[in-house]
């Protein structure tokens, strides 16, 4: 192999089932199943370029030189299904409006997974891919896939993967994000979901309800049914952040900004709007609701937030190739 080369766009997920903790590590294998919806506004494009001329990987992210400490392992994985792949040097961009401080892994590992693979001349299927990408971000398995997607936990490397639950949603549901603060975690998913597995007593409360909280979100997409799924959402949500409160040493990620968003949405509700939110390992609050009425809501969180913090985002497509 002289010089391979090939690009990819891939978007980001929000979980309305949340995973929140692995049961192997290694293989970024999780606990229970996860449902989320891939979004339109956020998305990550990346090339990756192996040459045997390159003595080392290298890796660009939005212009700046980065380590490659999580991207060699990954790129270890490709090396291993194609040995005459070298190093490689990568380049990626992150559109996600003013670096949002939404979560990105998902969309980058997806992105690097279908570039690197192809770049290697593998041809993965998006089963496989979805594997792949489950090496680098647990969320990464599911933005394989565009709208709705089901990610299976699996027992072992080959069956844990995402499945797509409908993937042209054709319905009305979007998400407002809420951007409340743009800095890295405190505490990373990582850290924090291995924390709540070895320490908090609910653990185990969590596995069962979220099993359950999983069959009933996934046939109201089937449904379209709106309230029940963002219900299940919020429900779920709080269940994941209540893991972390009762963890030793306990932790959040709420900021008292995250708090104020959530009020506005509450209200809204007890006035007959269909919204509910969701927060993920960080204070962003994300909404979910309707075309129909979200400039209500936009209207409603106007009134704490800037227009900046506020972005709408809608059902978005699934990874694909893109020209280099
Ligand atoms: O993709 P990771 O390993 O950083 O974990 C993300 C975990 C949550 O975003 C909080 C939930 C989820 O299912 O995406």
């Amino acid at each position: 192999m002289t010089s391979q080369i090939a690009s990819a766009r891939a978007h980001t997920n929000i979980a309305l089932i949340k995973y929140w903790g692995k049961k192997d590590q290694q293989l970024m294998l999780p606990m229970n199943g996860s449902l989320s919806l891939t979004l339109d506004h956020f998305y990550t494009d990346t090339t990756v370029e192996f040459n045997s001329i390159y003595t080392e990987d290298t890796f660009y992210l939005d212009q700046k030189k980065i380590e490659t400490t999580k991207i060699t392992p990954f790129l270890d994985l490709v090396r291993q299904m194609n040995p005459q792949a070298g190093f490689a040097r990568i380049y990626s961009s992150n559109h996600v409006p003013n670096a949002a401080g939404l979560a990105s892994s998902a969309s980058a590992f997806a992105a690097l997974a279908l570039a690197a693979s192809t770049a290697a001349g593998l041809n993965l299927t998006r089963r496989e891919l979805s594997r792949l990408a489950r090496r680098g971000s647990g969320s990464a398995t599911r933005s394989i896939y565009g709208g709705f997607v089901e990610w299976q936990p699996g027992t072992s490397d080959l069956d844990s993967y995402a499945i797509p639950i409908d993937e042209k949603v054709d319905w009305d549901i979007e998400m407002l994000a809420v951007i409340i603060d743009r800095q890295q975690k405190k505490i990373s998913s990582r850290t924090g979901m291995q924390r709540v597995v070895t320490t908090s007593p609910y653990y185990p409360a969590w596995i069962t309800s979220t099993n359950q909280d999983l069959s009933a979100a996934i046939q109201a997409v089937k449904e379209h049914n709106l309230q029940l799924l963002g219900q299940l959402a919020e429900s779920n949500a709080l269940r994941m952040h209540a893991l972390n409160l009762s963890a030793r040493p306990p932790f959040s990620y709420f900021e008292p900004a995250s708090l104020v968003a959530m009020e506005i949405i509450e209200k809204l509700r007890s006035e007959g709007i269909c919204c509910y939110y969701t927060l993920d390992a960080g204070p962003n609050v994300k909404v979910i609701c309707s075309k129909a009425e979200s400039p209500q809501i936009i209207r409603a969180l106007s009134t704490a937030f800037t227009p900046e913090q506020i972005v709408e985002a809608f059902p978005g497509p699934g990874v694909k190739l893109i020209e280099c």
